[in-house]
């Protein structure tokens, strides 16, 4: 799988998403303030991949600060901190990650500055090692719920390129294939900017993944015509009754599944999940470039020129919905979602298994 995020000889390196998949190409950021800019165009989007970049970000801004005293350090870090913090509102990665990193330098009072600034890139880039074991344990869970053979319908990309490797909702997908099932792929191509055309696709034709491209209003037509026997998707922020934030046209997907009678899984690690809103009605909705709209991958006018536009990048899929979330810890009915939050609580006590398990 081709890297999404890295620390590279002292700079931030990402893959251009923008520029998938016509060509693959590497951008070194060594500027935090790029890294806001990087987040805010997409050239790295998902919310666990923009949570790291935001990790390394921290790290990169890091390194600039001159203090002499640990306090002043970290007053020097905050306005690096508020500065990712502000490319994008509803990934809650993005907060999780800074603050991760913001309260992993003020614990660490001891250090001389130059120690604190190199164990802020450990930090971020443990962070990113982090990513993939989770996302990969997320898919062994969630492959338990995939049947051989099977066709997934997937939204967005929640892929390798959406996290630093293996994915969340594409992670069930491989994670399902590594046990030998044969499964199948209908990639909605998400409009406005077609996350499922340019970064789905690609990602499962370079993993050697059968995957169909279908335009976002065909998914009924297939779920009616009994070709698609699960959903799964990813999230941006899930919150404490269950409800999802996902891609816009995650919802409709969400309310076809159940009209249909499919199973519409949620692959969530617990980086997404935001205890503090307690219904979906609280999540932030980032409201794009209506050119985003108007315009096909930022070159093709199709719409009259000074047309109303409404660009919400993000719906929210209500917890009814939605058949069971997938995290690093099981599996889980939405209504159970919040026992997680309960550091007494023991997972495996509330864990949803497949039927016949
Ligand atoms: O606007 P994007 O491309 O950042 O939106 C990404 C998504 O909606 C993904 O489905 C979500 O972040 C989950 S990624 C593992």
């Amino acid at each position: 799988m081709v890297p999404t995020v890295e620390w590279k000889d002292g700079k931030v390196r990402l893959i251009d998403q923008t520029r998938l998949p016509r060509e693959v190409v590497y951008i070194d950021y060594t500027d935090y303030r790029d890294v806001t800019g990087a987040i805010r165009d997409l050239v790295v989007r998902g919310a666990p991949a923009i949570g790291v970049t935001a990790a390394l970000g921290v790290a990169l801004g890091a390194q600039e600060i001159e203090a002499d005293r640990h306090e002043e350090f970290l007053a020097r870090l905050q306005p690096i901190c508020d500065h990712l913090a502000s490319a994008r509102p509803t990934a809650v990665n993005l907060f999780w990650a800074i603050e991760r990193m913001r309260k992993f330098a003020a614990a660490q009072n001891k250090l001389s500055l130059k120690d604190l600034k190199k164990a802020l890139i450990e930090e971020a880039v443990r962070m990113g090692e982090e990513d993939i074991a989770v996302n990969r344990a997320m898919g062994a869970f969630g492959a338990e719920f995939v049947g051989d053979p099977a066709t997934i319908l997937t939204h967005c990309n929640a892929g390798s390129l959406a996290t630093v490797g293996y994915g969340t909702a594409l992670g069930v997908i491989y994670a399902a294939r590594e046990q030998g099932k044969q499964v199948r792929v209908f990639a909605d191509e998400t409009r406005p900017i077609l996350q499922g055309a340019r970064l789905t696709a690609w990602e499962l034709m370079e993993e050697g993944v059968d995957v169909t491209l279908i335009t976002d209003n065909m998914a009924g037509h297939f779920m009616k015509q009994g070709m698609i026997d699960l959903v799964v998707v990813g999230t941006d922020r899930t919150v404490a009754n269950g409800d999802v934030a996902n891609k816009i046209g995650t919802y409709s997907v969400a309310v076809l599944a159940k009209e249909h009678g499919i199973p519409f899984y949620v692959a969530a690690p617990t980086s997404t999940i935001d205890f503090s809103i307690p219904t979906g009605d609280g999540i932030p909705i980032e409201e794009r470039d209506p050119r985003e709209v108007t315009c096909i991958c930022n070159q093709l006018e199709i719409a009259p020129e000074g047309v109303k536009v409404k660009s919400p990048a993000f719906d929210v899929t209500p917890a009814r919905y939605i058949t069971a979330i997938i995290t690093e810890k099981g599996a889980f009915r939405p209504a159970d979602l919040h026992k997680l939050n309960d550091p007494e609580a023991d997972p495996e006590s509330f864990r949803l298994h497949p039927a016949g398990a």
